[in-house]
């Protein structure tokens, strides 16, 4: 939602902010703006992708050694050249960058309009701007100012701001949204996340809500609070390497990261998985273990993706528990009056850590004493830091706005969280443990075998390239993957699609069957089978076009159906690994046939870090 970069240092400021914003343009792409300050502080700002900004700015004057950069994704105001960031204050002699919402924004308007302040954008950014320069007209520091304002700001925040009358001076601040500040040899870097931090620093610090970075250049890094308490954050070492952050041949990194499952999944239970003693060791759990063997019940909460991870992982968890597992969408529960118990755990499951209603449900949870456990794959992010305990997920950057391998390493560490828990409680018998450790570790040549089948794939899905609708089916362990399914299609293809129980199919959707319409089956010889099969019958008796998902050797359902693929045996539980592979590979070759932006889908971003 929104991404920030800014610089300040020897360096020419442009080419980093500009490369910057291309790391982060998954963070939203309708507009995009730079400002650098030298002589003068000059914006420089227009509608459309970062490349629409780079063809603006050819040719301008841009020289300059401290800047800040912007990729949107709206909230207030149409994505235009006037509502992209940054935006000026009245007098042009500040400019800010903002990733967030200011929920006041219209008293505080009215009070800036009353003292003579005008507006030219839409947004509530300009409203922050203009009370900074509000403040700063009384003669105090721009510290001070901002100090001032953010202290009247209800809302979330990540801002970065820049003074005409400051010249080595920049100043950003977050609350709710995230900032990094890169601590490199006398200069500074700020993003939101570390990807445009980490070719040319290690050491970062994450800021904390209300933290404000002064960066002074030729001087340390300074931390206040908004009321001007000194900090002392901690230097962390990033991990990341600049090769995963690039599409590596790849035509997408969509595809590049649905062909690293085989790796990622691995990545998530390497080192958990203990083959030899029959143990799995996740330190998050092992430290907590009372908590969760006295557990009353345990909450899953999510958005999105992650939110059908949690689907898959309620089933494994009663399974092997016997807890009773809620699974909750955050946006939901933070605003019911959940009733919350303080032996009630809440699992947190978010790919980026940021998002802002899966933050705002720990921190409910949180307030009724419940224990909170995070599974995150970016390190550092808020919502790892906001858990009381938790595991990553280890699967690397994410890029591609359509989630594909955080969803798989989210339902690998689920499944060890519940393995291990069952394991502690009995409710596992050794052998039965061994079994599932086993068929874990062989999924990820599993994995490869299905990608092996790319082509087959590619080649069915072009028929149904001018699809309008499609219906996805499952039951059990793969109504999640229905759902899932159907949202890959839909988040990059544009076209509709729904999942549904497969024997709900009677209870409406079955009155959309006809011969346009291709309904998904995820079919595996385990579970339900037979009464899948039935459900498939009744699909064929209406003329419905089949696309199934089912186990190698399989004939009744092969027979079926217009087009199949064929995904290895394994344990029930898992088959959610497996099945969900030929569903995001079936959605990525339809969209690319529709010539949609896979990366990029219209209207998304990748991290959703407002209500
Ligand atoms: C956005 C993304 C999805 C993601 C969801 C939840 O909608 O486009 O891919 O599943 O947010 O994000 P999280 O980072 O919390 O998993």
């Amino acid at each position: 939602m929104c991404g920030i970069v800014g610089y300040i240092g020897p360096r020419e400021a442009y080419p980093i902010l500009i490369k910057g914003l291309k790391r982060l343009e998954y963070r939203g792409y309708d507009s995009a703006g730079i400002a650098i300050l030298n002589d003068n502080l000059q914006v420089f700002k227009c509608k459309g992708k970062v490349s629409a900004l780079e063809a603006f700015v050819q040719g301008k004057p841009l020289h300059a050694t401290m800047g800040m950069a912007h990729t949107r994704w709206a909230t207030h105001g149409e994505p235009n050249d006037v509502n992209a960031h940054p935006h000026y204050s009245q007098s042009e002699s500040l400019a800010v960058i903002h990733n967030g919402i200011i929920e006041n924004y219209a008293i505080l308007k009215e009070g800036l309009i009353k003292s003579g302040f005008t507006f030219q954008s839409n947004t509530d950014t300009e409203v922050l701007v203009q009370l900074i320069e509000y403040f700063k007209n009384s003669g105090i520091s721009l510290l001070e100012a901002v100090q001032l304002a953010l202290n009247q700001t209800v809302g979330a925040y990540a801002i970065v701001v820049l003074s005409k009358n400051d010249p080595d001076l920049m100043i950003a601040a977050r609350k709710g949204s995230p900032l990094v500040v890169g601590i490199g040899k006398d200069e500074f870097f700020l993003a939101s996340d570390a990807s445009p931090i980490i070719e040319y620093t290690k050491d970062v610090v994450y800021l904390e809500d209300e933290e404000i970075a002064i960066l002074q250049r030729g001087q340390k890094l300074k931390v206040k609070t908004i009321s001007d308490v000194e900090t002392f954050p901690q230097v962390h070492t990033l991990e990341l390497n600049i090769s995963q952050l690039e599409k590596g041949g790849y035509e997408h990194f969509m595809l590049k990261e649905i062909f690293e499952q085989p790796d990622t999944i691995r990545d998530s239970f390497r080192g958990r998985i203990q083959l030899e003693n029959n143990t799995i060791t996740m330190a998050g759990i092992i430290d907590h273990l009372d908590k969760f063997l006295n557990a009353r019940r345990i909450i899953m909460t999510a958005a999105g993706t992650s939110w059908h991870a949690c689907l898959v992982g309620e089933y494994i968890f009663e399974e092997l528990l016997r807890i009773p597992v809620e699974v909750e969408y955050s946006s939901e529960f933070r605003y019911r009056k959940p009733v919350l118990y303080n032996d009630d755990i809440l699992i947190a499951v978010s790919q980026s850590g940021e998002t802002a209603d899966t933050l705002a449900a720990i921190h409910l949870a949180k307030s009724h004493g419940a224990f909170i456990y995070g599974i995150c794959n970016v390190v550092g992010s808020s919502i790892a830091r906001a858990t009381d305990a938790g595991s990553y997920t280890h699967a690397g950057p994410e890029i591609g706005v359509a989630s594909t391998k955080a969803f798989t390493a989210q339902v690998t560490v689920l499944t060890l969280m519940a393995l291990a828990i069952a394991q502690k409680k009995g409710t596992i018998s050794e052998e039965r443990l061994k079994e599932i450790m086993i068929a874990l570790t062989e999924i990820p040549a599993k994995v490869t075998q299905i990608l092996n089948k790319a082509k087959e794939i590619q080649e069915f899905s072009k028929y149904y390239t001018y699809t309008r609708n499609a219906l996805y089916l499952g039951r059990g362990y793969n109504f999640p993957v229905a759902l899932e399914g159907a949202l890959k299609l839909k988040e990059i293809s544009y076209i509709h699609a729904e999942g549904y129980p497969a024997a709900e199919m009677k209870h409406g959707p079955i009155a959309l069957i006809d011969r346009e319409m291709p309904v998904v089956v995820i079919a595996p010889n385990k579970g339900h089978y037979d009464k899948v099969v039935s459900n498939i019958q009744e699909v064929k008796a209406r003329k419905g076009r089949l696309i199934s998902i089912i186990t190698e050797g399989d004939v009744t359902v092969k027979e079926l159906s217009d087009h199949y693929v064929e995904i290895p045996e394994t344990e029930e539980m898992l088959i959610p690994l497996l099945a969900t592979i030929p569903l995001q590979l079936m959605a990525y070759y339809i969209a690319v046939f529709r010539e949609c932006n896979v990366d990029q889908p219209r209207n998304l971003a990748k991290s959703v870090t407002v209500e």
